[in-house]
């Protein structure tokens, strides 16, 4: 018997993803309480069943992280047979490494919590570095929200698109982009200082003038990354500039650093639940269940 728990942080994204795997639902009651601690109930039996808890990361990270380990902790210790957890935004999965002396490696420490609260199964989508996932002790998968980003943005009448990404580290994603829009992609080299955060992109020639460039990442937070490429391709004459992300963090400004470069339009997934998520990303993951959890 498969059941699935929509968690605090994506109960719509869970109600879809129930949806698509044809799985019963067991709602979790949530709430804070006065002095910040956060609370989870399951209000439905999960005992002898395969159950699947979709609670994803984003800010406030720490509270969404720690919903998630009392979720897991908690069906394994009602009796669930086996949990997966569904975590589109793996929080922290940038600090992938140590960068500097002494760091934490963030993005690690999250995933073996998780193993030790006791999950069989996880499913993210387009994490930031893939390799954290190995070695972990239990299947961890990784899926991408690329070609669903791709069929909204055809349904936008583009002109000539070209696919960009700011970043090499993310040209698979424009080349999936691409491949989906029938067009071609590019990439620009991006360095970000370690101390400060500041995000530099060198300028590059690309074939934009009059077309519209889709510029695809996987986060968008600041928006640094894509202002900076927004404002290189304006200045080469593109027409349209719009920006595709699986997770729209989106901190405070970072619509308005956008637009002044000249972005128009932002979209992005239920990976984080925003005033862009326009497109769900519940087909990808419940592909992943079907195919190595159910
Ligand atoms: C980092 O390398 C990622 O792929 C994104 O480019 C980055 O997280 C975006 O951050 P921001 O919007 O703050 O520039």
């Amino acid at each position: 018997m498969v059941a699935v728990a929509p968690g605090p942080a994506s109960k719509k994204l869970g109600f879809k993803v129930a949806g698509e795997v044809g799985a019963e639902l067991v709602e979790v009651e949530s709430k804070v309480f006065p002095d910040g601690e956060s609370y989870v109930r399951f209000t439905r039996d999960v005992e002898g069943k395969d159950l699947v808890v979709v609670q994803s990361c984003y800010p406030p990270q720490d509270k969404h992280f720690v919903e998630l380990l009392l979720m897991v902790k908690t069906a394994k210790e009602l009796g669930a047979r086996r949990v997966a957890a569904v975590v589109p935004y793996l929080a922290y999965s940038r600090q992938d490494k140590r960068f500097l002396e002494g760091e934490a490696v963030s993005g690690r420490v999250l995933l073996e919590l998780l193993g030790a609260a006791g999950v069989d199964f996880l499913v993210t989508v387009d994490i930031h570095s893939e390799s954290i996932l190995e070695g972990l002790g239990y299947e961890a998968v990784n899926v991408t929200a690329m070609p669903l980003l791709a069929r909204y943005l055809a349904d936008l009448g583009l002109e000539r698109p070209l696919v960009l990404s700011p970043d090499r580290r993310r040209e698979r994603e424009a080349g999936i982009v691409a491949r989906e829009l029938g067009t071609e992609h590019s990439w620009l080299e991006k360095t970000r200082d370690l101390k400060t955060g500041e995000v530099k992109t060198q300028v590059k020639e690309l074939p934009v003038e009059g077309r519209d460039v889709v510029i695809v990442d996987d986060i968008i937070s600041t928006g640094g990354t894509i202002a900076n490429a927004a404002r290189i391709v304006k200045e080469q004459g593109a027409r349209r500039v719009v920006a595709a992300c699986t997770h729209p963090i989106l901190s405070p400004g970072a619509e308005e650093r956008m637009r002044s470069a000249g972005v128009e339009i932002v979209v992005g997934t239920d990976s984080v639940e925003s005033s862009v998520s326009l497109v769900t990303v519940a087909p990808a993951v419940a592909e992943a269940l079907k195919r190595r959890f159910l």
